[in-house]
């Protein structure tokens, strides 16, 4: 985000006639709220809405009968400066009170999580990682950037780029994953998509990386929980993503709901000014995460809404969302002396900035024409890179006997409620999507012609519907199982201890298998489970996540063999829930796990990962072999030839990685730091080739100190992060 001299001017010259009340305004982000009632508390509705006593088309019925306050007076008044909302005439009718009716006419931003898509919704982004393909990334947040103006949102909070490695944590789902380089690489690019069309003002928007900091390492998993850690875990771990999104120019960042060593990440100095805006060069703006300014009094960091205001501001965090504490608490806080002017100036600055650079001022309106151009229906080519995305999210985990692909003569047996749902595909924070846009398991396979019966049986909650599960025995030659979770299940206020396949889904896939035909388990979920036991009775799984609206389509593509399987995991699977958290990249004990009852273990379980990072089969094989490690002057050149010694074409995600044997700090056994995804015909080889310029070999000591230290690496290529050729070498710096 780069301001023109001209555009700086706009924003001097702006701050100089503003009073502190408006500037004040600036500072302050409300959501919409909901006005008219419906005579029920809205928490009842949400709880009638969930066990199902409402359904989706009385909801709509009842939300046409109400409406949204859009805080109009607020607005007139410089009061405002930013909304959290979606409807784009409702934005054009708020953004005219700005733009006409305020004292100085400074346009509003409008924010909204758009997580994985707008009103095409893409893979939950840790199945979108697990692609790793970064022009993927970059692609699918460019559209869900044009479609986010086309709703009146300029501002998405998004990317989510929270490294995350406790599956029992809910918003595992709305991240890239487990792994520092793999997620820094998805939030480089989904800044890049997000903000870089600028062909029109209308392609772009302001990207809001969260949630900073660490928030990934709640403890236990517990979502809001607490975090703890050194200094350098925060900078080698959880800062990468964040630093590479601000190398990338990202214009906001949300400051997170966990406490840092103590400190909320709100109101943290270390982490907003001496991290965020002083090294990592923020150039927009710092906002909260809903009510984070009050939480403070919660976490016990701030005595009172006075306090919380004051350490917040002047900790660099520019702006509330939703507690209503900056323009309650601030105006006596600056006059009291408590927060000074210049902090005020610096934290308009930056909001200003970022609607200067929007073309906000000059292009405060969606146009009628763009708004109505998506009421008609969505853009061909949004609905092809959705099925496309879901493709290459799709992760085959064992293949026994060739279940998979089936062939279009055989006959399916489709089981699960979860597969004739067309709601739960687009997972965790999915707001714009249309019911009419989605496409479930079930009509995936219709639409590609299968032979399908589908008997619903049994999902993630209820009970078993005996009578379909008895006909379901009888029918087909091969079974389809779709099970999982809820979309609820994960994301937000979703951290689970159990991370099983919840409900009676186990105990229908035994009945299953007792057939003794062939079963497919397809996974719906929104983080990695537990499968010890399905990996051990299951001939064939795949990992289909939630896929978005294009989920059935792409499912039955790679089932029916029509699209070869490509995806990777980009978090690990643990056997049982006992071992979270898992991860690869993990330092080593004096002990590691073995043989020895004196080894890092568990006396009562395994303790290796059951499907590790970077894992996921084709119907193919690749074999690895001839790994050369060349030292040039400032980086090393890898070189592996690539073979696929199967009968079926296929594309693999080669890997590299690196440990450093001996170091300082101790490091993980192996790093990721870099992939590829090659596609090969049956029989063909190549030579895939990696660099790695020394400079990337460092890493941050616990003064936050980049070093790069001399001696003996491991550097590791191979088709997952388990199963990897090896070569040594001695790197001087
Ligand atoms: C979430 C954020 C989200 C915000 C606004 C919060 O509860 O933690 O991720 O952006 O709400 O919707």
């Amino acid at each position: 985000m780069t301001l023109t001299e001209k555009q700086k001017e706009k924003v001097d010259s702006l701050l100089k006639e503003m009073t502190l009340d408006e500037k004040i305004g600036q500072m302050n982000l409300e959501s919409t709220s909901i006005l008219g009632a419906f005579g029920i508390p809205l928490a009842e509705i949400r709880k009638m809405a969930k066990d199902g006593r409402l359904t989706r088309e009385e909801i709509e019925e009842m939300m046409d009968n109400t409406d949204c306050d859009y805080h109009e007076d607020e607005v007139r008044e410089g009061r405002l400066g930013a909304i959290i909302a979606s409807d784009p005439r409702r934005a054009n009718e708020t953004q005219r009170i700005a733009v006409e009716e305020s004292r100085l006419k400074i346009p509003l931003i409008f924010g909204y999580d758009v997580i994985h898509g707008m009103r095409t919704v893409y893979p939950i982004a840790l199945a979108e990682a697990g692609s790793f393909d970064d022009e993927l990334f970059e692609e699918t947040a460019r559209m869900a950037a044009k479609e986010s103006r086309a709703y009146g949102v300029m501002w998405d909070f998004a990317p989510m780029i929270d490294v995350a490695r406790d599956a029992r944590w809910g918003r595992v789902s709305e991240g890239p994953g487990e792994d520092p380089y793999l997620a820094s690489r998805f939030a480089e690019r989904k800044i890049r998509g997000l903000q870089n069309d600028r062909s029109d003002t209308q392609n772009y928007v302001a990207a809001c990386t969260k949630h900073y900091v660490a928030y990934g390492a709640c403890e236990g998993g517990r979502d809001y929980n607490t975090t703890s850690m050194a200094v350098s875990q925060l900078y080698n771990v959880y800062l990468p993503p964040f630093r590479a999104a601000m190398a990338e120019g990202a214009a906001s960042a949300m400051a997170s709901f966990n406490d840092l060593n103590g400190v909320p990440c709100t109101a943290n100095s270390y982490t907003l000014r001496d991290i965020l805006k002083d090294e990592l060069a923020l150039g927009g703006f710092a906002v909260s995460d809903a009510n984070g300014i009050k939480e403070c009094i919660v976490h016990g960091y701030a005595e009172d809404s006075a306090d919380a205001v004051i350490k917040s501001v002047n900790a660099g965090l520019d702006m509330d969302m939703g507690s209503h504490l900056y323009s309650k608490e601030l105006k006596s806080a600056v006059e009291s002396g408590a927060v000074s002017l210049s902090a005020i100036d610096d934290a308009v600055r930056r909001i200003l900035s970022v609607k200067v650079w929007l073309g906000l001022f000059e292009h405060p309106y969606v146009p009628e024409e763009v708004i109505e151009s998506y009421e008609k229906g969505l853009p061909a080519e949004h609905i092809a890179l959705a099925r496309k995305a879901a493709q290459e999210s799709i992760v085959l985990l064992k293949n026994e006997n060739s279940v998979l692909p089936l062939n279009r003569t055989q006959k399916i047996c489709l089981v699960g409620s979860l597969a004739g749902n067309a709601e739960e595909i687009v997972g965790s924070w999915a707001m714009g999507w249309k019911k009419r846009d989605c496409v479930s398991v079930l009509d995936g396979f219709k639409n590609a012609g299968a032979k399908v019966q589908y008997f619903p049986c049994c999902g993630p909650e209820g009970e078993m519907n005996e009578d379909e599960l008895s006909s379901a025995l009888e029918y087909g030659d091969v079974i389809v199982a779709v099970v999982g979770e809820t979309r609820d299940m994960s994301g937000e206020a979703s951290s689970k201890a159990d991370i099983t396949l919840p409900g009676r889904q186990r105990e229908m896939l035994e009945r299953l298998l007792e057939t003794g035909k062939p079963v497919v388990a397809v996974l719906m979920n929104g983080r990695p489970l537990a499968l010890k036991w399905e990996s051990e009775k299951i001939p064939a799984i795949v990992e289909a996540w939630q896929l978005g609206i294009q989920m059935g389509n792409a499912v039955a593509d790679v089932l029916l063999g029509d699209v070869a399987p490509s995806g990777r995991l980009a978090s690990s699977f643990p056997m049982v829930n006992g071992q979270c958290p898992v991860y690869y990249n993990h330092p080593n004990t004096g002990r590691p796990a073995g043989m020895s009852r004196f080894s890092s273990k568990y006396i009562d379980e395994e303790t290796f990962i059951l499907y590790p990072f970077g894992y996921g089969l084709s119907y193919t094989e690749f074999k690895y072999s001839d790994l050369c490690v060349d030292e040039k002057a400032d980086q090393l050149e890898m070189s592996v030839m690539l073979k696929n010694i199967g009968s079926a074409n296929g594309t693999e995600v080669a890997q590299l990685y690196i440990r450093d044997v001996a170091a300082s700090l101790v490091r993980p056994v192996k790093e990721l730091k870099g992939y590829k995804r090659i596609t090969l015909k049956a029989g063909e080889e190549k030579k895939v080739s990696f660099s790695l310029k020394k400079q990337d070999m460092g890493f941050y000591d616990n003064n936050g100190k980049y070093v790069l230290e001399d001696g003996l690496f491991r550097i590791f290529v191979g088709g997952n992060s388990r199963d990897t050729l090896m070569q040594e070498i001695t790197v001087e710096f």
